[in-house]
């Protein structure tokens, strides 16, 4: 396994591997690695020749009040672990390369970016859009992988692709939860016992719900009552949203007649957690 720091010699064994007919699978994480990545680099394995991941903390995303310095990072464990899932190159570069002084450009795929997690953290996607179109060009990639618990910032790739015609397919991947429910994040090794207790009413309300449409329940506010019900029974969870929301738009559903997707962001303590579950027809 390689690793690589510098941006130009990244671009470089992009397009040697790309002359020399190799196809690139492309996974970025901003590290602190889970079996949530893990899933998305067993998958993009099997998909292409050259299988590449990146690590990086993006500055750009996170806001003036958030955990960008207390987002956890493990260089070594997550190398270990790229190792283990049979990464070829791991992409670690250092943030002055990538937004070096007077850096101005942004991309920002303005619809989509008026809901759900957009309104607590206004300039998070654009941030999430500008470094995932930086890494795409730097990397080259034929596809890319992005997990579905971060529901929101997947549609916006989509997007994003789809609108600046870049060449890369981007494929998502189901949401890997731990055993108990919980939707596996880097977030959740901030989580004390107690907070972890709390925390599981997020994909418990999520289950619930999913079982009442399956029953046919089909009445978006019945749904997101059940659901906030169950959130507000332990005081140390503070809601931030609970919407249905139509899977492409992200506009909101009242009554479910198609594709939509129930998502939560709630926090724990100091901790924003993020899940959803799919009401598919
Ligand atoms: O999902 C993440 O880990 C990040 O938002 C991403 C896509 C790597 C961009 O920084």
């Amino acid at each position: 396994m390689k690793l690589i720091t510098n941006i130009n010699e990244m671009r470089q064994f992009s397009s040697d591997a790309k002359k020399a007919g190799k196809s690139i699978v492309f996974v970025p994480t901003m590290g602190c690695l889970h079996e949530g990545h893990a899933s998305l680099l067993k998958k993009g394995r099997k998909l292409g020749d050259i299988l590449v991941m990146s690590i990086f903390v993006n500055p750009i995303q996170f806001g003036p009040k958030e955990d960008y310095a207390l987002y956890p990072r493990d260089l070594k464990k997550d190398l270990a672990l790229a190792e283990v899932n049979k990464v070829d190159v791991v992409f670690n570069p250092l943030a002055e390369e990538m937004y070096p002084d007077n850096f101005q450009a942004a991309i920002e795929v303005e619809k989509l970016n008026n809901h759900l997690c957009s309104i607590s953290r206004p300039g998070h996607f654009k941030g999430v859009a500008t470094v995932v179109a930086k890494l795409f060009n730097i990397v080259k990639p034929d596809i890319a992988l992005f997990g579905e618990k971060d529901y929101q910032q997947l549609v916006i790739i989509r997007r994003m692709v789809r609108d600046l015609n870049m060449d890369v397919k981007v494929i998502p991947a189901p949401i890997v939860r731990e055993k108990d429910g919980i939707a596996m994040s880097s977030r959740n090794i901030r989580l004390g016992i107690e907070d972890r207790q709390t925390a599981l009413l997020i994909s418990k309300s999520l289950k619930r719900a999913k079982k009442l449409f399956d029953e046919k329940e089909r009445r978006s506010n019945m749904l997101i009552s059940e659901v906030k019900s169950i959130l507000s029974s332990d005081t140390r969870l503070r809601t931030e949203y609970v919407q249905i929301v139509d899977k492409d738009s992200l506009k909101d559903v009242s009554l479910i007649t198609g594709s939509a997707v129930l998502a939560v962001a709630a926090w724990v303590g100091e901790v924003r957690l993020i899940d959803n579950i799919k009401l598919y027809i």
